[in-house]
C-alpha cells in the first residue's frame, strides 16, 4: 500500500469524513490534553485532515501563537481549509506535504498525530521527521488505532476491517516512539481501541 493510494482514499472519504468519523475516532480531548499547551505554544498537526482536532487545540492557545496542520491530501486540507475560515481562526495555517519529508524550517512546542500515524506507509521517517521538528523540552503526543488485544476473537476482525481502510496496526508503533525519545509514556484505551504516546525532547 502506498501514500498515492492512501491520497486517493481520501479524495472521496473527504466528502463524507466529518459525518462518519465521530463513531470510531475517539480519544481527541484527551490526546490534545496530553500535550501540555501554554497561552504562547506553537503547535503542528502532522495528518490534520478535515481539523477537526483544531478547536480543542485553538481554546488552549493565546492570540499570538500559532497552530499549522499538515496534511498531504488536497481534499482534505480544503475542508480544514473552510472549518478555518467559518471558524475564523487567524493563528492557523495550512501545509500541504508528507509527513515523511517534512522540512518547515521551524520547531514547535507540541506536535500531534492523531489517527494517522498508522496511514503512513514510512511511519518511522514522519516519527523522526517530528522529533526534528520539536524544541527542546517540546511534547510529541500519537493517538491512533491499537491493536484490540482485550478484544478476544474479535481483535483479528477489527485489524482486518482497519486494514481495508488503510490502517496498520500490528507494527511497533510504541516501541519505535520510545526509541525516539525516551520516556515515553503509552495509554491504551477499551482494551487496546487506542492508544496515546506522550513523548518529550530532551531539554
Ligand atoms: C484518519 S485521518 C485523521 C485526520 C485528523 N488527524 C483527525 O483526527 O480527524 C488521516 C490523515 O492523515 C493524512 N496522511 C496520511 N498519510 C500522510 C502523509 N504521509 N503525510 C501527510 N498526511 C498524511 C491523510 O491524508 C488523512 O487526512
Amino acid at each position: 500500500m502506498s501514500g498515492a493510494a492512501v491520497q486517493r482514499f481520501y479524495r472521496y472519504h473527504a466528502l463524507v469524513y466529518d459525518q462518519t468519523r465521530w463513531m470510531i475516532l475517539h480519544g481527541r480531548r484527551r490526546a490534545v490534553a496530553r500535550m501540555g499547551l501554554q497561552p504562547n505554544s506553537d503547535v503542528l498537526e502532522v495528518g490534520c485532515g478535515t481539523g477537526l482536532n483544531f478547536h480543542y487545540v485553538i481554546d488552549e492557545l493565546g492570540a499570538d501563537s500559532r497552530l499549522v496542520g499538515l496534511d498531504f491530501s488536497a481534499d482534505m486540507l480544503q475542508r480544514a481549509e473552510r472549518r478555518v475560515a467559518q471558524k475564523g481562526w487567524s493563528n492557523v495555517e495550512l501545509v500541504q506535504g508528507d509527513a515523511t519529508k517534512l522540512a518547515l524550517g521551524r520547531a514547535f512546542d507540541a506536535i500531534l498525530f492523531a489517527y494517522s500515524l498508522t496511514m503512513i506507509p514510512d511511519w518511522p521517517a514522519a516519527v523522526d521527521r517530528a522529533v526534528e521538528h520539536l524544541k527542546p523540552g517540546g511534547r510529541l503526543v500519537v493517538l491512533d488505532f491499537s491493536r484490540f488485544h482485550g478484544w478476544g476473537p474479535l481483535a483479528p476482525v477489527m485489524r482486518t476491517w482497519l486494514r481495508l481502510n488503510h490502517v496498520i496496526t500490528l507494527r511497533p508503533y510504541e516501541d519505535k516512539l520510545r526509541a525516539a525519545l525516551p520516556g515515553t509514556e503509552v495509554y491504551y484505551w477499551l482494551g487496546g481501541y487506542n492508544f496515546t504516546t506522550v513523548g518529550r525532547r530532551p531539554i
